[in-house]
């Protein structure tokens, strides 16, 4: 495979969807027939590449689909492709389909495929980083984040109304799996007065912290965005705050799912596009195995293996930020 000149390339999206995933596919699409490659969209994620659910692309194919949320190839995260069995079957595929290169959308379970399917078959992959969590190495920002966001805030806000009225406490639940960049960020967007994030989930309370700083020393109502969490979530918080402080009139809000979809922002439009047309200059440039990102409003190509094996950093004066503004 190594050596093979690449003529077709397949597109897939994997993991959760992400607005400006369609973005990505445009662009990877258009900029892959500019430069004089066959475009072959994959439907369903992996489980479509083993399933053989291929289909030629052309420009018309994704026409009018920047301004859509969610993804026009369908998404799965496939159990399938994990095993040897499964990868061995997409193989086939790419051999039937005369697919020489592959491009992957999606967060760090998808890449950390691509990265596997690319090493055990010799097959050059080029990752997007597409997810609304932000918790890909190697790219400032990863498409849908910006988007995802924006909507938390809109929510937020309303949900703000209803606060100060009644004079309440309410906890936000919001996405993130396991990383706090859209509770930490959304928090600072919003205005709220704390947040509740898994970089912070020390031996140290963050609830107490919280409460024990005075909540009510100058506000009548306050809003608490927390990280989603199987065991500490935000109806564990409320339920805290209702035993241990009575007179207080708690309610939580979980956004879940609303918070994946809608029209992409343009930033998220603008780095999908971006991204897209560098994953088509890193395959006309020979490069395989990487992500594309964007960092310090650059293209960069980072290995698959250092943005699937390294955290990426937070930081930690956002935290700093959100507690001197919301006294
Ligand atoms: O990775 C994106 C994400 O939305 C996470 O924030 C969340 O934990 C997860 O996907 C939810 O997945 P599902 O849509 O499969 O419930």
């Amino acid at each position: 495979m190594a050596m093979t000149k690449i003529k077709t390339i397949g597109i897939l999206t994997s993991g959760g969807d992400a607005p400006g995933m369609n973005a990505a596919i445009r662009a990877v699409t258009r900029a892959g027939i500019y430069n004089g490659f066959n475009i072959k969209g994959i439907y369903r994620g992996y489980d479509g590449l083993i399933k053989d659910e291929v289909q030629a692309f052309t420009t018309e194919n994704v026409s009018g689909i920047i301004t859509r949320g969610g993804t026009i190839l369908k998404t799965a995260r496939s159990k399938e492709f994990m095993t040897m069995e499964g990868m061995t079957k997409a193989y086939e595929t790419c051999q039937k389909e005369e697919i020489d290169a592959l491009v992957v959308i999606g967060g760090n379970g998808s890449l950390t495929g691509a990265r596997n399917f690319g090493m055990e078959f010799d097959f050059p992959v080029i990752g997007l980083p597409g997810t609304i969590d932000n918790d890909l190495y190697g790219t400032d920002n990863t498409i849908g984040y910006d988007t995802t966001m924006n909507t938390i805030m809109e929510c937020v806000d309303r949900i703000r109304d209803t606060a100060n009225s009644h004079e309440r406490i309410f906890f936000v639940e919001v996405m993130g799996r396991d990383a706090g960049f859209l509770a930490q960020n959304s928090a600072i967007a919003c205005g709220a007065e704390a947040a509740i994030i898994p970089e912070e989930m020390t031996e140290d309370d963050q609830l107490a912290e919280f409460m024990g700083r005075g909540i009510r020393k100058s506000k009548k109502s306050c809003i608490v965005i927390v990280s989603e969490s199987p065991k500490c979530g935000a109806l564990y918080y409320a339920d805290r705050v209702k035993k241990e402080f009575p007179e207080y009139d708690v309610r939580v809000s979980i956004l879940g799912h609303l918070q994946r979809g809608g029209s992409p922002t343009a930033r998220d439009r603008i780095l999908a596009s971006r991204t897209g047309v560098g994953a088509i200059e890193a395959i006309k440039q020979g490069q395989r195995n990487v992500m594309v990102g964007v960092r310090n409003n650059e293209v960069v190509y980072v290995p698959f293996s250092e943005c699937i094996r390294t955290d990426k950093p937070f930081d930690k004066k956002l935290i700093k930020v959100l507690d001197e503004l919301s006294i």
